[in-house]
């Protein structure tokens, strides 16, 4: 099957799209991709969606109007996408449609626990005239998981290694491991989020270049500041750094509140702009290194890298430094670009969902079985 996916991450940088070839069945599974490409969002889409995720400034009329705004932004991406691979919308099977999490209330101490990706499918398969399969995270928080991390199921099929343990870790808005046993041993995986990704680093960026910048590109103001080793030992004891997996992190931690909280502490301490992106930088590397210490049943023999962050090199030296003798590589040398892991990810689980197979790992997100996900929405009739 040629099959679409389609992301759009906490970081809210764009949508991803991947077209790719799959066949096969699992645990050998082929999936090979031929294009990918972001679709930036502007920065009034940008303020629009951000503003649905506080309950300060959200509405119900935004969300409803957003949904099926969101729904068209990814058609049109989708398109594009199509077109810049040369080919025709009647070539794709299938589309497998992430959409936006505007809200994510899945840890033990939610009442209610509850997920909301939106970006309606229903206007994504009438744009595309494509069967689109979305809202993947619902099916696992109904069977009792925190509906995340989703992409270990594809980190499991396509990253494992016959002898070696390996943690493959993304690093989009929030960072997230998947530990991966050598084929060779039964133990099971395991994933969580390991903290803050990109997040704070891009809020610090805004904040120092007065919103000049959102990211931090090529690590470059990071690489002329000092970390300061005090405000990184405040950052370190983060409560949520501390809790047990399965664990899963968003906006609530480490989003613009918590960002803005530690500008004055980050001035009263002296710190200048670069020295306060450096600092956070630090923190997210530093966090990696320290959920795999507590967490991981052994430090990985290799650490594969994806996401955004995969291509800020200071980031990467610095986790690097703190895990050698391990390898850091890109997923990218293992045949999966390192930003379009998570999109290729979602066409493999609507694939998975079409075949009628599950797609969560209930060992990784704690649900109690393994679940099919997804709703799938029909193409609409008489596809011309
Ligand atoms: N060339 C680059 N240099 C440094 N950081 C980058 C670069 N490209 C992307 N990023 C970072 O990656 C983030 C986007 O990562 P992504 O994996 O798309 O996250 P999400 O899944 O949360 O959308 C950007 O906000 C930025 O912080
Ligand atoms: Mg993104």
């Amino acid at each position: 099957m040629i099959v679409l996916g389609l992301m759009s991450g906490t970081s809210v940088d764009g949508v991803d799209a991947a077209i790719v070839d799959i066949d096969g069945a699992p645990p050998r599974l082929s999936v090979r991709l031929r294009h990918f490409t972001t679709i930036s969002f502007s920065p009034e889409q940008r303020q629009a969606i951000f503003q649905l995720f506080s309950p300060e400034t959200s509405r119900v009329d935004l969300i409803c109007a957003m949904n099926f705004r969101l729904g068209a932004w990814f058609a049109d991406a989708a398109l594009q996408a199509i077109v810049q691979a040369g080919l025709t919308p009647q070539r794709i099977d299938l589309i497998g449609s992430h959409g936006q999490t505007i809200h994510h209330l899945a840890g033990e101490d939610a009442p209610t626990p509850s997920t909301l990706q939106i970006g309606e499918a229903a206007v994504i398969a009438e744009r595309t005239g494509v069967t689109t399969v979305a809202d993947f995270r619902v099916a696992d928080v109904a069977a009792g998981g925190q509906g995340a991390p989703l992409v270990s199921y594809v980190d499991w099929l396509l990253l494992r290694h016959p002898h070696l343990n390996r943690a493959a870790q993304n690093i989009g808005g929030i960072g997230n491991v998947t530990w991966l046993p050598a084929e060779s041993s039964s133990s099971p995986p395991l994933s969580f989020d390991t903290g803050p990704g990109n997040m704070l680093i891009d809020a610090a960026v805004a904040h120092v270049t007065h919103g000049a910048q959102r990211y931090d590109e090529g690590g470059r103001i990071a690489a002329r500041g000092r970390v300061h080793k005090g405000l990184l030992a405040e950052l370190l004891a983060h409560p949520y750094l501390h809790h047990r997996p399965p664990k899963t992190a968003g906006r609530e931690q480490f989003g613009a509140e918590f960002a803005v909280s530690l500008w004055p502490r980050a001035r009263a301490l002296g710190l200048s702009g670069p020295d306060l992106v450096a600092t956070l930088t630090a923190f997210t590397a530093e966090s990696i290194a320290q959920a795999y210490r507590n967490f991981l049943p052994a430090f990985p023999d290799e650490i594969i890298l994806s996401g955004g962050g995969a291509l800020n090199p200071t980031l990467t030296a610095m986790l690097s430094q703190r895990a050698a003798p391990t390898r850091v590589r890109r997923s990218d040398e293992l045949g999966l670009p390192s930003n379009a892991k998570e999109a290729i990810a979602f066409a493999v689980l609507a694939y998975e969902t079409i075949h009628g197979r599950p797609g969560n790992l209930p060992a990784c997100t704690g649900a109690h079985h393994p679940a099919i996900l997804g709703k799938i929405t029909p193409a609409p009739p008489m596809r011309m």
